[in-house]
């Protein structure tokens, strides 16, 4: 069996554990709406909880933070009449619920899931799903066996351009492709310190969009090169003032993946960026592949795509393609997920996919730390677009 005929057999496998399991749940609860339970009412909560909202099928019934004021806040700024709690085993406890997501400090997302997990929980995780690949694998395997999805950000396989841009690639109007690459970064986040502390760091905060965006176009890693540093070793940020940097604040990969395609990604937190998280007007490119026929550019963020730049002519100029943004926002993962479950219908977003992408994270690190080339052993179900 080769290597695609394997991929499409265990997708397809996939979906039937999907709908088996749904079929079961469904039934145990029919016509009724996800009710999600929220942990960490920090600053993405504002992003999230709103968007939960705006879904029919959605209902928050929890909101968890181990500052209790702030799971209370948001509950009275959206007006989501939800039961608040402190900590997590009392949330397990306490309102029956179906989906958790888990919006917190990263370093606690692995533990977090596992519990929602072993109580019988569906999961959205914010990036990353877990510390480590091992970890985030366990995870996966602990959710199969119990009938449960779990799923993890970003969401960026969702937009429109990722679809335009797989489709050109897919059907051969880039020629044969060789080259990409991705690159995100700001001045970084000033409001926690975990975004510096062991287990955070630019490339699961920051290049975790791009690293999602070109295995997802390209194939999944077959091996990885990386350098990564700490270029601002001391930071004051909102909850611990000056802090000492302890994860990578800079870094870059190269990616090989089959066919000789090599992709190179760079993230970082010290990069002057006066467009910031204002994305909508971004008219530089974030994204560009490159292929012996034509080239492409994606216009904006991975994350906030704004259009897509296709370059496939010698005497033409290039011409700006897919503008339309279809109502995709990255914040987008919980709300289609959830109603994926109700629906028993499988989301574009894969958690085979995610853990690749930690795989390749903590392969980075690792190479960085030894100068050597790391083999990457996870795949995930490509291409995402059919
Ligand atoms: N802020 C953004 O714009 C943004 C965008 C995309 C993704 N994210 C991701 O979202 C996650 C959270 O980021 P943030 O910026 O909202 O951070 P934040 O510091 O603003 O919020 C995190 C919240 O989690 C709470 N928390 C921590 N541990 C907890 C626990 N064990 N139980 C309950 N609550 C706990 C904290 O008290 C805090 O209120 C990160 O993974 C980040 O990468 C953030």
């Amino acid at each position: 069996m080769n290597r695609r005929s394997f991929l499409e057999l265990t997708a397809t496998a996939g979906a039937l554990t999907l709908i088996n399991s749904l079929e079961g749940w469904a039934s145990v609860s029919p016509n009724k709406k996800i009710r999600a339970a929220i942990i960490g009412c920090g600053s993405v909560s504002n992003r999230y909880i709103p968007h939960l909202q705006s879904s029919d099928k959605i209902e928050i019934v929890s909101l968890c933070d181990i500052k209790l004021e702030r799971a209370e806040s948001q509950n009275k700024t959206y007006k989501v009449g939800a039961k608040t709690y402190r900590h997590i085993d009392e949330m397990l406890d306490g309102v029956p619920f179906d989906m958790m997501v888990t919006l917190t400090d990263m370093q606690n997302h692995g533990e977090l899931n596992r519990k929602a997990l072993l109580a019988g929980k569906h999961v959205w995780s914010e990036k990353p799903l877990a510390n480590t690949y091992k970890e985030g694998k366990a995870l996966v395997d602990l959710a199969k066996s119990k009938k449960l999805r779990i799923w993890g950000a970003p969401a960026v396989v969702n937009s429109p351009q990722f679809a335009f841009m797989s489709r050109l690639i897919q059907e051969g109007k880039l020629g044969r492709i060789s080259s990409a690459h991705g690159q995100y970064g700001h001045t970084g986040p000033t409001w926690s310190a975990f975004f510096y502390e062991k287990g955070g760091g630019s490339m699961p905060d920051l290049g975790v969009y791009n690293m999602t965006t070109l295995t997802g176009l390209l194939g999944p890693a077959r091996s990885i090169m990386a350098m990564t540093s700490i270029v601002n070793p001391e930071r004051t940020v909102d909850d611990k003032g000056k802090i000492k940097v302890e994860a990578e604040d800079n870094a870059h990969l190269l990616l090989e993946h089959d066919k000789g395609v090599i992709s190179h990604i760079m993230c970082g937190f010290n990069y002057f960026d006066p467009h910031g998280h204002e994305a909508e007007n971004q008219t530089l490119h974030s994204i560009q592949i490159y292929g012996d026929y034509g080239n492409i550019r994606l216009i904006g963020y991975d994350w906030e795509t704004n259009g897509v730049m296709v370059d496939t002519s010698w005497d033409k100029p290039p011409v700006l393609m897919s503008k339309d943004k279809g109502g995709y926002v990255w914040q987008e993962g919980a709300t289609k997920t959830a109603e994926s479950l109700l629906s028993n219908t499988e989301p574009l977003i894969n958690v085979e996919h995610s853990l690749h992408v930690l795989e390749i994270i903590e392969a980075a690190r690792k190479s960085s730390a030894t100068g050597k080339k790391i083999k990457l052993k996870s795949t995930f179900p490509w291409p995402v677009i059919k």
